[in-house]
């Protein structure tokens, strides 16, 4: 019995239809038609409520429905030996690319400044730059980042990418661990970050890292707020050190009402959109993996705990 749930039921519903056309040979069922819990052998989930795990006795794997297991792996009701899986790509490093793409053109084309003038009624045109004179750096270089930074460097930019481990990736340089980190840094107009949240990247974009970019640089972060001093970007926008941000995730979500993010004129809040689950991917994913594990064999995109992602 594989149970599946998210806090909507609707979505729930769209998904336990969707799993039952693409395996009907297994018995796909919500919360609410849960009567038997040791009868559950997966589950497919995003947001689940607090200690569900701990009233399933025989659950084999857990499928995340998005790429980021932060909050599973935190959860105190699931067994470590429990294999967790996570989306990997899932139609979701194209939207990234999207997001990325959209902050680093109106970066490049001066959007940002243009906005403030025009809240100040002023009429003064600013000098072009050619996309290959904005240097790009994106943190994180796994299947979304890799696409971020393949589809930036095709539009012209000029890209640099930093991971945990050492990577390659055609037409962009690769930076990795600490000395890497600061020569990205030092690097880059605009710091695109995609990563996870995990023990080592949490706390990641600090104050002395932001101020080690360029004056006048911009950051995306579109991984996890928890990576980000929230402060700290403020008080470099304010100083003019840095000089816009976009921003999908928070410390806390949704943004409280009177977090100073939602006023500030460099900034640009979206509400954790650059990269939404897609379902039909999602349930191709997981639906391929189900297969593979009942025959036997290794499911794709497991996480490995230590790493956290
Ligand atoms: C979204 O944030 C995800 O991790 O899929």
């Amino acid at each position: 019995m594989i149970l599946i749930h998210t806090p909507n039921p609707k979505e729930v519903a769209a998904y336990l239809d969707l799993f039952r056309r693409a395996l009907p040979q297994h018995d796909f069922i919500s919360l609410e038609q849960l009567v038997q819990p040791d009868a559950v052998q997966y589950v497919i989930t995003w947001g689940a409520p607090p200690q569900l795990f701990a009233t399933l006795p025989n659950v084999r794997a857990v499928f995340a429905l998005g790429a980021g297991v932060d909050k599973l792996l935190t959860r105190d009701d699931l067994a470590a030996e429990v294999p967790i899986y996570r989306l990997l790509d899932g139609g979701m490093a194209a939207q990234m690319a999207e997001y990325v793409r959209y902050g680093v053109l109106s970066y490049q084309r001066h959007m940002d400044v243009y906005r403030r003038q025009q809240a100040a009624g002023e009429w003064k045109m600013l000098a072009p730059k050619r996309p290959a004179q904005v240097r790009v750096g994106v943190l994180g270089l796994g299947e979304i980042g890799s696409a971020v930074a393949q589809t930036l460097a095709a539009d012209g930019y000029t890209v640099s990418g930093w991971s945990r481990s050492a990577k390659n990736v055609a037409a962009i340089t690769c930076h990795h661990g600490a000395d890497g980190l600061a020569a990205l840094l030092a690097d880059s107009d605009v710091l695109a970050c995609v990563l996870p949240s995990t023990p080592d990247t949490q706390g990641l974009l600090n104050g002395e890292r932001l101020a080690a970019l360029p004056r006048g640089a911009m950051l995306i972060n579109a991984g996890r707020g928890d990576l980000l001093d929230e402060a700290a970007l403020l008080a470099l926008l304010d100083s003019g050190h840095l000089r816009c941000a976009q921003l999908d995730v928070f410390a806390s979500e949704p943004l409280p009402h009177s977090h100073a993010l939602w006023a500030h004129p460099g900034v640009t809040v979206t509400p954790h959109i650059a990269a939404i689950t897609l379902r039909d991917e999602a349930v191709s994913q997981i639906a391929a993996n189900l297969v593979r594990l009942a025959q036997g064999e290794e499911g794709a995109g497991r996480v490995v705990r230590g790493r956290g992602y």
